[in-house]
Protein backbone atom coordinates (compact mmCIF):
# COMPACT_ATOMS: atom_id res chain seq x y z
CA UNK A 1 0.00 0.00 0.00
CA UNK A 2 1.51 3.34 -1.20
CA UNK A 3 0.95 6.28 1.44
CA UNK A 4 1.10 9.91 0.49
CA UNK A 5 3.71 12.24 1.34
CA UNK A 6 2.30 14.97 3.60
CA UNK A 7 4.39 17.52 5.28
CA UNK A 8 2.71 18.94 8.34
CA UNK A 9 3.78 22.45 9.76
CA UNK A 10 4.20 22.60 13.15
CA UNK A 11 1.98 25.69 14.61
CA UNK A 12 4.15 25.60 17.73
CA UNK A 13 6.74 27.50 15.81
CA UNK A 14 4.50 29.50 14.25
CA UNK A 15 4.00 33.48 15.18
CA UNK A 16 1.20 33.52 17.15
CA UNK A 17 0.70 37.03 16.86
CA UNK A 18 0.03 36.32 12.77
CA UNK A 19 -1.64 32.49 13.03
CA UNK A 20 -3.71 33.23 10.30
CA UNK A 21 -1.20 34.62 7.86
CA UNK A 22 1.07 31.60 9.03
CA UNK A 23 -1.17 29.15 8.16
CA UNK A 24 -2.10 30.61 4.57
CA UNK A 25 1.42 30.96 3.71
CA UNK A 26 1.87 27.00 4.54
CA UNK A 27 -1.56 26.30 2.42
CA UNK A 28 -0.03 28.19 -0.41
CA UNK A 29 3.37 26.09 -0.17
CA UNK A 30 0.79 22.89 -0.22
CA UNK A 31 0.28 21.30 3.47
CA UNK A 32 -2.59 19.64 3.49
CA UNK A 33 -2.14 18.90 7.45
CA UNK A 34 -1.41 21.17 10.27
CA UNK A 35 0.44 19.80 13.83
CA UNK A 36 -1.17 21.11 16.86
CA UNK A 37 1.03 20.24 19.82
CA UNK A 38 -0.75 20.24 23.33
CA UNK A 39 1.45 20.14 26.20
CA UNK A 40 0.53 20.71 29.94
CA UNK A 41 3.50 20.89 32.08
CA UNK A 42 3.29 17.28 33.36
CA UNK A 43 3.78 15.07 30.45
CA UNK A 44 6.14 17.10 29.21
CA UNK A 45 7.95 19.94 31.06
CA UNK A 46 6.50 22.75 28.65
CA UNK A 47 2.91 23.87 28.63
CA UNK A 48 1.57 25.23 24.94
CA UNK A 49 -1.99 25.74 23.65
CA UNK A 50 -5.16 24.03 24.69
CA UNK A 51 -8.94 23.82 22.96
CA UNK A 52 -9.86 27.73 22.35
CA UNK A 53 -6.86 28.29 20.56
CA UNK A 54 -8.04 24.39 18.01
CA UNK A 55 -11.46 26.06 17.86
CA UNK A 56 -10.25 29.74 16.39
CA UNK A 57 -7.93 27.43 13.92
CA UNK A 58 -10.65 25.56 12.85
CA UNK A 59 -13.26 28.31 12.21
CA UNK A 60 -10.17 30.02 9.64
CA UNK A 61 -8.89 26.75 7.79
CA UNK A 62 -10.00 23.60 5.84
CA UNK A 63 -7.26 22.14 6.65
CA UNK A 64 -6.43 18.62 8.38
CA UNK A 65 -5.76 19.19 12.04
CA UNK A 66 -3.76 16.81 13.55
CA UNK A 67 -3.37 17.14 17.82
CA UNK A 68 -0.64 15.48 19.03
CA UNK A 69 -1.58 15.37 22.88
CA UNK A 70 1.69 15.63 25.03
CA UNK A 71 -0.58 15.45 28.44
CA UNK A 72 -1.18 13.13 31.42
CA UNK A 73 -4.45 11.30 30.90
CA UNK A 74 -5.49 12.43 27.26
CA UNK A 75 -8.60 10.13 27.44
CA UNK A 76 -10.22 12.98 30.08
CA UNK A 77 -9.61 15.12 26.73
CA UNK A 78 -9.75 13.41 23.40
CA UNK A 79 -13.51 14.31 23.18
CA UNK A 80 -13.26 18.15 23.64
CA UNK A 81 -10.21 18.42 21.32
CA UNK A 82 -12.46 16.25 18.46
CA UNK A 83 -14.91 18.95 19.37
CA UNK A 84 -12.92 21.95 18.54
CA UNK A 85 -12.37 20.39 15.29
CA UNK A 86 -9.59 17.99 15.63
CA UNK A 87 -9.12 15.46 12.43
CA UNK A 88 -6.87 13.26 13.72
CA UNK A 89 -5.75 12.78 17.79
CA UNK A 90 -2.59 11.07 18.79
CA UNK A 91 -1.55 10.15 22.40
CA UNK A 92 1.45 8.65 24.03
CA UNK A 93 2.02 5.25 24.71
CA UNK A 94 3.82 6.03 27.45
CA UNK A 95 0.69 7.71 28.64
CA UNK A 96 -2.27 5.04 28.24
CA UNK A 97 -2.20 2.26 30.09
CA UNK A 98 -5.45 1.34 28.19
CA UNK A 99 -4.34 2.50 24.98
CA UNK A 100 -6.06 -0.09 22.81
CA UNK A 101 -9.37 1.74 24.83
CA UNK A 102 -8.41 5.15 24.38
CA UNK A 103 -7.39 4.72 20.45
CA UNK A 104 -11.03 3.05 19.43
CA UNK A 105 -12.34 6.39 21.51
CA UNK A 106 -10.67 8.55 19.56
CA UNK A 107 -12.07 6.56 16.11
CA UNK A 108 -15.76 6.51 18.00
CA UNK A 109 -15.60 10.29 17.96
CA UNK A 110 -14.97 10.38 14.28
CA UNK A 111 -11.51 11.20 14.10
CA UNK A 112 -8.23 9.56 13.13
CA UNK A 113 -6.36 7.61 16.05
CA UNK A 114 -2.57 7.87 16.38
CA UNK A 115 -0.21 6.43 18.57
CA UNK A 116 2.77 8.23 19.61
CA UNK A 117 6.34 6.80 21.14
CA UNK A 118 8.75 8.64 22.55
CA UNK A 119 12.59 8.28 21.47
CA UNK A 120 13.50 5.67 24.81
CA UNK A 121 9.63 3.55 23.87
CA UNK A 122 10.74 0.79 21.89
CA UNK A 123 8.29 -0.51 18.83
CA UNK A 124 7.69 -3.55 20.25
CA UNK A 125 5.42 -2.11 22.70
CA UNK A 126 3.07 -1.29 19.57
CA UNK A 127 2.46 -5.03 18.49
CA UNK A 128 -1.06 -5.47 19.68
CA UNK A 129 -2.58 -2.02 18.49
CA UNK A 130 -0.94 -1.86 15.16
CA UNK A 131 -4.05 -3.29 13.89
CA UNK A 132 -6.05 -0.52 15.32
CA UNK A 133 -3.98 2.71 14.89
CA UNK A 134 -5.12 4.94 12.25
CA UNK A 135 -1.18 6.14 12.61
CA UNK A 136 2.36 6.01 14.52
CA UNK A 137 4.18 8.87 15.74
CA UNK A 138 7.51 7.80 16.09
CA UNK A 139 9.40 11.09 17.97
CA UNK A 140 12.49 12.76 16.99
CA UNK A 141 13.06 14.28 19.67
CA UNK A 142 12.46 14.16 23.30
CA UNK A 143 8.80 16.01 23.61
CA UNK A 144 8.49 19.09 24.93
CA UNK A 145 9.92 21.86 23.22
CA UNK A 146 10.28 22.95 18.94
CA UNK A 147 13.89 23.56 17.91
CA UNK A 148 15.84 20.72 18.95
CA UNK A 149 18.13 18.47 17.60
CA UNK A 150 16.99 15.29 14.95
CA UNK A 151 18.21 12.08 17.19
CA UNK A 152 19.19 9.65 14.31
CA UNK A 153 18.89 6.54 15.81
CA UNK A 154 14.58 6.44 15.70
CA UNK A 155 14.98 5.96 12.21
CA UNK A 156 15.14 2.01 12.79
CA UNK A 157 12.02 2.56 14.36
CA UNK A 158 10.50 3.69 11.31
CA UNK A 159 11.84 0.74 9.05
CA UNK A 160 10.89 -1.33 11.63
CA UNK A 161 7.00 -0.07 11.78
CA UNK A 162 7.55 0.08 7.83
CA UNK A 163 8.28 -3.60 7.69
CA UNK A 164 5.65 -4.55 10.58
CA UNK A 165 3.19 -3.03 8.63
CA UNK A 166 3.73 -4.70 4.72
CA UNK A 167 4.34 -7.90 6.59
CA UNK A 168 0.98 -7.83 8.09
CA UNK A 169 -0.47 -6.02 5.59
CA UNK A 170 -1.88 -3.18 7.81
CA UNK A 171 -2.51 0.21 6.47
CA UNK A 172 -0.71 2.29 9.35
CA UNK A 173 0.70 5.51 8.52
CA UNK A 174 4.16 6.18 9.68
CA UNK A 175 4.47 9.82 10.99
CA UNK A 176 7.91 11.86 12.49
CA UNK A 177 8.11 14.70 14.75
CA UNK A 178 11.16 16.60 15.89
CA UNK A 179 13.95 18.36 14.02
CA UNK A 180 13.02 17.38 10.34
CA UNK A 181 14.87 19.75 8.13
CA UNK A 182 15.78 19.38 4.46
CA UNK A 183 19.13 17.65 5.58
CA UNK A 184 17.12 14.85 6.79
CA UNK A 185 13.58 14.60 5.45
CA UNK A 186 15.02 12.52 2.81
CA UNK A 187 16.70 9.99 4.89
CA UNK A 188 13.48 9.39 6.92
CA UNK A 189 11.33 9.38 3.86
CA UNK A 190 13.87 6.40 2.76
CA UNK A 191 13.09 4.51 6.07
CA UNK A 192 9.62 4.85 4.90
CA UNK A 193 7.70 7.81 7.21
CA UNK A 194 4.52 9.49 5.20
CA UNK A 195 3.96 12.13 7.34
CA UNK A 196 6.58 15.03 8.14
CA UNK A 197 6.11 17.34 10.94
CA UNK A 198 8.58 20.81 10.55
CA UNK A 199 7.98 23.11 12.75
CA UNK A 200 11.38 25.54 12.99
CA UNK A 201 12.41 24.85 9.74
CA UNK A 202 9.03 25.65 7.91
CA UNK A 203 7.99 28.91 10.08
CA UNK A 204 11.65 30.35 11.28
CA UNK A 205 13.21 29.86 7.52
CA UNK A 206 11.72 33.25 6.16
CA UNK A 207 9.61 31.76 3.61
CA UNK A 208 7.28 29.41 4.98
CA UNK A 209 5.40 28.46 1.55
CA UNK A 210 8.91 27.82 0.17
CA UNK A 211 9.65 25.56 2.72
CA UNK A 212 6.62 23.27 2.63
CA UNK A 213 7.54 23.08 -1.10
CA UNK A 214 10.95 21.98 -0.80
CA UNK A 215 10.38 19.56 2.29
CA UNK A 216 7.43 17.99 0.05
CA UNK A 217 9.92 17.68 -3.06
CA UNK A 218 12.78 16.12 -0.68
CA UNK A 219 10.43 13.74 0.97
CA UNK A 220 9.20 12.62 -2.46
CA UNK A 221 12.47 12.31 -4.36
CA UNK A 222 13.43 10.06 -0.55
CA UNK A 223 10.67 8.18 -1.10
CA UNK A 224 11.43 7.11 -4.51
CA UNK A 225 14.56 5.27 -3.76
CA UNK A 226 12.41 3.15 -1.58
CA UNK A 227 9.58 2.11 -4.09
C1 LIG B 1 7.96 18.62 20.13
C2 LIG B 1 6.70 18.79 19.34
C3 LIG B 1 6.96 19.05 17.91
C4 LIG B 1 7.64 20.35 17.60
C5 LIG B 1 8.47 20.16 16.37
O1 LIG B 1 7.66 18.27 21.43
O2 LIG B 1 5.91 17.62 19.44
O3 LIG B 1 5.78 18.92 17.12
O4 LIG B 1 6.73 21.40 17.39
O5 LIG B 1 9.24 21.28 16.16
P1 LIG B 1 10.61 21.25 15.34
O6 LIG B 1 10.27 20.84 13.94
O7 LIG B 1 11.10 22.66 15.46
O8 LIG B 1 11.51 20.25 16.02
ZN1 LIG C 1 4.27 17.34 17.93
Amino acid sequence: MRHQVEILPSLLAADFMKLGEEIEAVEAGGARMLHYDVMDGRFVPNISMGVPVLEAIRKSTELWLDVHLMVVEPEKHIEAFRGAGADSISVHQEACPHLHRTLTEIQQLGARAGVVINPGTPVAVLDEVLEVANFVLVMSVNPGYGGQKFLPAVLQKVRQLDQARRKRGLGFSIEMDGGVDLSNVAEIADAGCDWFVAGSSVFRSGDPALAVRELHARATAGRQILA
